[in-house]
């Protein structure tokens, strides 16, 4: 498949690394492209462009950057270049403001979440919530002596879901779905908790599993 992966920090580089792993074709897409000319030369089978040209690029998205800059990132991709395709969202909408005893700060509310905004604006596309209740270092066959991680995913779009769990199949992780956008309520934050061990006590390689 080809991905494109929007953003240019560790989560897009774990994650298109990911992807080259398993056999994919990535493009990563950045407003300043030249910052990641130092991953691409120890990725060579990726190249990188703008938002626009990765967006274009993909059959299948990735989106990566910082959770205020979504919907900017999204609309430098150009709303065409989404239609009609999955994109794996991994952003959180982190507050400019520091955690609260371990607890991160959102700026959106329980009652809508970024991914919701992000679907309401860019209509054609198919958002699936993943990847944003994990550090980075744990996105790709991570390796936990209490077994196989569940991710939490969302989304409208049954196809993109199947899609999308297809994808975590391959990157070692089971899949819950929680069903619509609106689920994304609760599973963006689980980030907020999945850090607290991280703020309070150093403690970052951990995942949530689901035990039925
Ligand atoms: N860190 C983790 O382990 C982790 C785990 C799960 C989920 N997440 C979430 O994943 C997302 C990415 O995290 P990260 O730590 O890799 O990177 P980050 O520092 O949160 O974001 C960097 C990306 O945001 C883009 N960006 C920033 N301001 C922008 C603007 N005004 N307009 C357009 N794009 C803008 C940058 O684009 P340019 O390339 O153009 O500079 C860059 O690609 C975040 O939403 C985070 O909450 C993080």
């Amino acid at each position: 498949m080809k991905v494109g992966v929007l953003g240019s920090g560790d989560v897009a580089k774990a994650l298109a690394a990911g992807f080259l792993k398993h056999g994919h074709e990535v493009m990563m897409g950045s407003r300043t492209p030249a910052r990641l000319r130092e991953w691409a030369s120890g990725h060579p089978k990726a190249s990188i462009g703008g938002f626009a040209e990765a967006a274009a690029f993909g059959e299948a998205l990735v989106l990566a950057v910082k959770g205020k800059a979504a919907a900017e990132a999204l609309r430098l991709a150009g709303a065409a270049n989404l239609t009609g395709k999955l994109v794996m969202d991994a952003t959180n909408p982190i507050e400019d403001a520091p955690p609260a005893k371990g607890v991160l700060k959102f700026f959106t509310s329980l009652d809508q979440s970024l991914m919701e905004q992000l679907q309401n604006e860019f209509t054609g596309a198919h958002f699936v919530k993943a990847f944003n209740s994990v550090g980075n270092a744990m996105f790709v066959n991570p390796q936990f002596k209490g077994g196989k991680p569940t991710m939490f995913i969302c989304g409208n779009s049954e196809a993109a879901k199947q899609s999308a769990s297809r994808i975590l199949d391959e990157f070692g992780w089971e899949v819950a779905d929680m069903g619509g956008a609106e689920a994304a309520r609760a599973i963006e934050p689980l980030c907020m908790l999945w850090c607290i061990p991280g703020f309070l006590r150093n403690q970052w390689t951990h995942a949530f599993k689901l035990l039925l």
